[in-house]
């Protein structure tokens, strides 16, 4: 009886189960260990926004770049040392990258009520989720338990496994796979270019050379953006023109009216696999609420650090 093939099936998930549950993250993690920790987190995220409400886009991206790099294990927010150079300076975040000041102040006020407690990477991702909700968007519960890591790789940030502007949808797709996400998911969460910003070197070639866009979009974003390289070249525009600062689906529709600023975001629209996506999503906001939280949980599910790994850094910006 004890050898049917039930029990050992059933031993085997008890082990699978105990195996695993080190490396779950659950929204509870923190519940009895530091209670505040959310409140604490949104109270700076909402003064932040109040003050500057590109910032809320800045914590977004923030956490995309964090987690494509070996995991939402907050190894961006660490400056160089001597034994590493940080990612900080890789091509995608130089000079682009931005919120690492607010990170400091929430992490400065989180260690003042629970010392030691709460990681740096699950930091990242609650800003995240407070900057969308703060900018109109939806609301979902943020898993936490990540650690933060006790490295950074530069070579990984600088080499590709953050898409660059200007990928095709195939690198888009492959790029995304990568990290376990779905062409469903790059296509939802690219969405989050419905806020924020982008400079001049980031959309040049596509305002200049490209002919999927629609010309009068490219002329206003042209009188802020010159042709020659090297000039203008931190010049920001929007990157969602009808509603930056609101968190919408507005990012969809422009994509179907030749409007979207960088050549990645209308590679999306573009006669190819995606355009079914595009047009639901500009169709109905509620399925890309739901297509975007799904595919944020996702992201922020990846390759996380548990349990004994790593640490929680006492500050962000360097190991204890
Ligand atoms: C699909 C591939 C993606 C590409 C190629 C891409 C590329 C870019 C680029 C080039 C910028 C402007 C940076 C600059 O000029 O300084 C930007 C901005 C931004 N990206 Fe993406 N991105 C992608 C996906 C995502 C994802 C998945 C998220 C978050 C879920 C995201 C969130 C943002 C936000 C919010 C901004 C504005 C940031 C600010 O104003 O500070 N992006 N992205
Ligand atoms: C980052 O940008 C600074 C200032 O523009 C530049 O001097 C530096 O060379 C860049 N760093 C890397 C690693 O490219
Ligand atoms: C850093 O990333 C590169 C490229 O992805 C990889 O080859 C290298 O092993 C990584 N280094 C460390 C120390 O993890
Ligand atoms: C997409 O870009 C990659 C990398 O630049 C290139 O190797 C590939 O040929 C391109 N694919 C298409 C379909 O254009
Ligand atoms: C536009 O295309 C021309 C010709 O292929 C190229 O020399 C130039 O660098 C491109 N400009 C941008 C901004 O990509």
């Amino acid at each position: 009886m004890a050898h049917s093939p039930n029990s050992y099936i059933a031993l085997v998930l008890v082990f699978l189960l105990i195996g695993t549950s080190s490396a779950q993250l659950s929204e509870n993690f923190y519940s009895k260990k530091c209670p505040k920790v959310f409140k604490t987190v949104q109270s700076v995220v909402k003064t932040a926004v109040a003050k500057e409400n590109r910032i809320g886009a800045s914590l977004l991206r923030l956490h995309f770049h964090d987690c494509f790099v070996d995991g939402c294990d907050g190894s961006i927010l660490l400056d160089d040392t001597s034994s590493f150079k940080g990612e900080k300076t890789a091509g995608p975040n130089n000079n682009s990258v931005r919120g690492y000041e607010v990170i400091d102040a929430i992490k400065s006020k989180v260690e003042a009520i629970c010392p030691g407690v709460v990681s740096c990477a699950d930091i990242v991702a609650i800003t995240a989720r407070d900057s969308v909700v703060i900018l109109g968007g939806p609301f979902w519960k943020v898993k936490v338990g990540r650690r933060d890591s006790k490295t950074a790789n530069f070579t990984a940030a600088n080499t590709g496994v953050i898409p660059a502007p200007t990928s095709n949808l195939t690198t888009l797709i492959s790029t995304f796979k990568a990290q376990g996400l779905s062409v469903k998911d790059m296509v939802a969460l690219s969405g989050a270019h419905t806020i924020g910003r982008a400079r001049c070197t980031s959309f040049r070639g596509h305002i200049y050379n490209d002919s999927n866009i629609d010309s009068t979009f490219a002329k206003i974003r042209q009188k802020n953006c010159p042709r020659t390289t090297g000039s203008g070249d931190n010049n920001l525009a929007n990157l969602d023109l009808r509603t930056p600062t609101h968190f919408d689906n507005n990012y969809y529709k422009n994509l179907i009216i030749k409007r979207g600023l960088l050549h990645s975001d209308q590679v999306l629209f573009n006669g190819g696999t995606t355009d079914s996506l595009v047009k639901t999503y500009s169709q109905n906001g509620k399925v890309f609420d739901s297509d975007f939280v799904a595919a944020m949980i996702k992201m922020g599910d990846n390759k996380p650090l548990t349990g004994k790994q790593g640490e929680i850094r006492k500050n962000c910006r360097r190991l204890n």
